[in-house]
């Protein structure tokens, strides 16, 4: 059963696609309060396990934490970090009795789950403008089905795109793009996709491409297309300030981009330079914006990445400003502060001062900025701040929406780097910029089931990870887990180690591990289906599905796909292997690198399995069988006639039926 409260007057932000009634009075859970500012705060018994929160930090149990929604440019995921990418506010609090709480507010929000007291979970924000819905089920399970179902139906992407996909930051023209497919195809490493970052553009131009890179676009799309390649170039939320380009002057000539309080527009500098942010929050904007996808459309793209949308701020004229006014007054009067501070000229001279340096940290993303910007939501001005974590959102569904107008016989990938609950129809996200760390495969691993309870199905990491140099055992452990993720893409920043795959010895390795995500396509695909259109999850923790069972409750490095499946990656370095929990018997299953699949049954409990570093492993559930395929070069080559079961035998699997 859901419930819908309100505290004050609040945003619509169109999370939930189903009409409700709000219910009088009071929640009953714990103490509300909403008069400075709201604030809800509830105890926790010591085994109440609280799910959720989509794209987050640390467990899959997220108590014992602080965490903001507060959409975030930071590129340094690290344990201490409160805010990534995306505000996902949706929790749920399991024991015995199984709560979904759903905090529908569009600003910062924060999560204190046992943070300040290990007992008590308190959610606050500034404003008490909100609403609450809350969710009562039979298990943690039910509650996040029962929220799926008020939220909408979850993104469906192309079929291509459960293909792998390689992206780099720093392919330039039609040579390197050339050298990347030759490199897959030539090895036979399968590949449906190739991504273009910011330098396929004009000067980084919404879409533009430039011309001397690609002569001719529409035609070197189509020669890619030929070999069952899909390119899929990405664009940035700031529109370029420039005389002469088109999508700048139509917005400023419409009104369509952020405003400040005096009704100029807003400028900040990303990787054009200086820029307008277009005002997704105005639905004409919106729809304009949307409507540009038709130039790369018609150039025969068939998806997109959306970058850089919390907006991402480099610094803003503003900014520049205060920071040209510091050094304007610290070099006037240098001579005298310099002298009373330090009597060692050397280091002076090194030294940037204290306050221009704290002017220059506060430059990028800062909260400043986000408070200088307004939207044009029906006439009425919102400042940026309030609305905040719906910006990502609404540049995606400005997306979506016209995608359905432009083709609307046809899907379109689409994922975007920022993201609030109900983005989730109109597109999947990526993780953005992580690290070559090992720990980042776990972190990867552990968001995806919290994202699949916010109803975002298509998701994955930037596989071998974007930031750092990455080496050849992380990309094929972190490829073993990405063959599972709807969303399959190796990506990597600017500068690092190249990572494509045939960068690598034994590039035999990679074919193999990138071959049994093509096997198993059918049987994802199939899975990933049921899951969006009844939804319901594509993954799940070891405890929705094991409830009672507390040692499978605990289990954060393991996952539920699908019907039948567990997986369990290798997410150490130097590690054969690892160690597993089977809540029940189960079937153990390795693609081994000869082509040959190594099954043995396993008794529930403690197990060690071995897994080398190029094969890839998952579980059969008792009784359950999964349907495979042979190896393809692209799904479009996939042949269904190849198709046998593997798992129990005498199990039949419960395909998905396309409508
Ligand atoms: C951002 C994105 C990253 C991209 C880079 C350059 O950091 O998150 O994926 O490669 O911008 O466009």
């Amino acid at each position: 059963m859901v419930k819908k409260y309100v505290f004050g007057e609040p945003f619509e932000t169109e999370a939930v696609t189903i009409p409700m009634e709000c219910t009088p009075g009071v929640m009953e859970l714990g103490k509300t309060e909403a008069e400075n500012g709201f604030s809800f705060t509830c105890h926790m018994d010591d085994t109440d396990v609280i799910y959720g929160l989509g794209e987050a930090n640390r467990g899959i149990n997220k108590r014992g934490y602080i965490y903001v929604s507060n959409c975030s440019d930071d590129p340094n995921h690290t344990e201490n970090k409160q805010s990534l990418y995306g505000a996902h506010n949706f929790i749920i609090i399991s024991g015995e009795k199984n709560i979904g709480m759903f905090f529908d507010y569009p600003s910062k929000l924060t999560f204190d789950i046992g943070y300040t007291r290990q007992d008590t979970l308190t959610v606050s924000c500034e404003r008490a403008d909100l609403y609450v819905y809350v969710i009562d089920g039979d298990s943690a399970y039910d509650v996040a089905k029962q929220f799926r179902k008020i939220i909408g139906r979850s993104y469906i992407p192309p079929k291509f795109a459960f293909g792998f996909g390689q992206s780099r930051w720093g392919y330039q023209n039609e040579k390197d793009i050339d050298t990347v497919v030759s490199g897959y195809r030539d090895n036979q490493i399968p590949i449906d996709m190739v991504y273009m970052d910011i330098d396929y553009m004009q000067d980084y131009k919404d879409f533009t491409v430039n011309e001397e890179r690609f002569p001719n676009f529409p035609e070197y799309v189509q020669k890619m297309k030929e070999k069952n390649i899909h390119l899929i170039p990405i664009i940035d939320a700031g529109v370029k300030i420039e005389d002469g380009y088109d999508i700048y002057e139509e917005g400023v000539e419409k009104g369509y981009f952020c405003k400040r309080e005096d009704g100029s527009d807003f400028v900040a500098a990303v990787w054009p330079g200086w820029t307008h942010f277009p005002d997704f929050l105005n639905p004409e904007a919106r729809e304009w914006f949307g409507s540009k996808y038709a130039r790369l459309i018609e150039a025969g793209i068939d998806g997109f990445w959306n970058d850089m949308n919390e907006p991402a701020i480099f610094y803003s004229k503003e900014g520049i400003d205060a920071l040209n006014q510091a050094i304007k007054d610290y070099t006037e009067n240098s001579e005298d502060k310099r002298t009373e501070k330090t009597d060692d000229i050397m280091n002076m001279a090194n030294e940037i001062p204290a306050e221009v340096r704290s002017i220059m940290e506060r430059l990028q993303n800062s909260p400043e900025d986000y408070k200088r910007f307004y939207h044009n939501v029906n006439g009425k001005m919102v400042r940026h701040d309030l609305v905040h974590n719906l910006y990502g959102y609404n540049m995606t569904r400005a997306a979506g929406e016209a995608f359905e107008k432009i083709v609307p016989d046809k899907k379109i990938l689409m994922f975007s780097r920022s993201s609030y609950i109900g983005m989730h129809r109109y597109g999947g996200i990526w993780t953005g910029d992580n690290q070559s760390w090992w720990s980042h495969i776990l972190l990867n691993l552990k968001m995806m089931p919290s994202l699949n309870m916010c109803g975002f199905l298509y998701t994955g990491a930037d596989l071998g990870g974007f930031g750092s140099d990455t080496t050849r055992d992380l990309v094929l452990r972190w490829l073993a887990l990405g063959v599972f993720t709807p969303l399959m893409r190796n990506h990597a920043a600017l500068g690092t180690r190249e990572q494509e795959c045939y960068q690598f010895e034994n590039i035999e390795d990679f074919r193999h591990v990138i071959g049994v995500r093509y096997r198993l396509i059918p049987y994802l695909y199939s899975e990933f289906m049921k899951a969006a259109t009844q939804d319901d999850l594509y993954f799940k923790p070891l405890g929705f599905v094991y409830p009672e069972d507390r040692r499978a409750v605990e289990t954060e490095d393991q996952l539920m796909l699908g019907n039948e499946v567990m997986i369990a990656p290798v997410y150490t370095q130097n590690a054969s292997g690892r160690f597993v929990y089977l809540p029940e018997e189960m079937k153990f299953v390795k693609f081994m690198p000869d082509g040959s699949i190594y099954e043995q049954i396993m008794e529930k409990g403690n197990h060690y399995i071995d897994v080398a570093l190029n094969e890839v492993p998952l579980f059969i559930r008792k009784g359950a069988c999964i349907p495979i395929v042979d190896v393809a070069q692209s799904v479009e080559e996939i042949d269904m006639s190849t198709m046998k079961m593997i798992g129990y035998e005498g199990a039949s699997y419960k395909q998905y039926q396309e409508a």
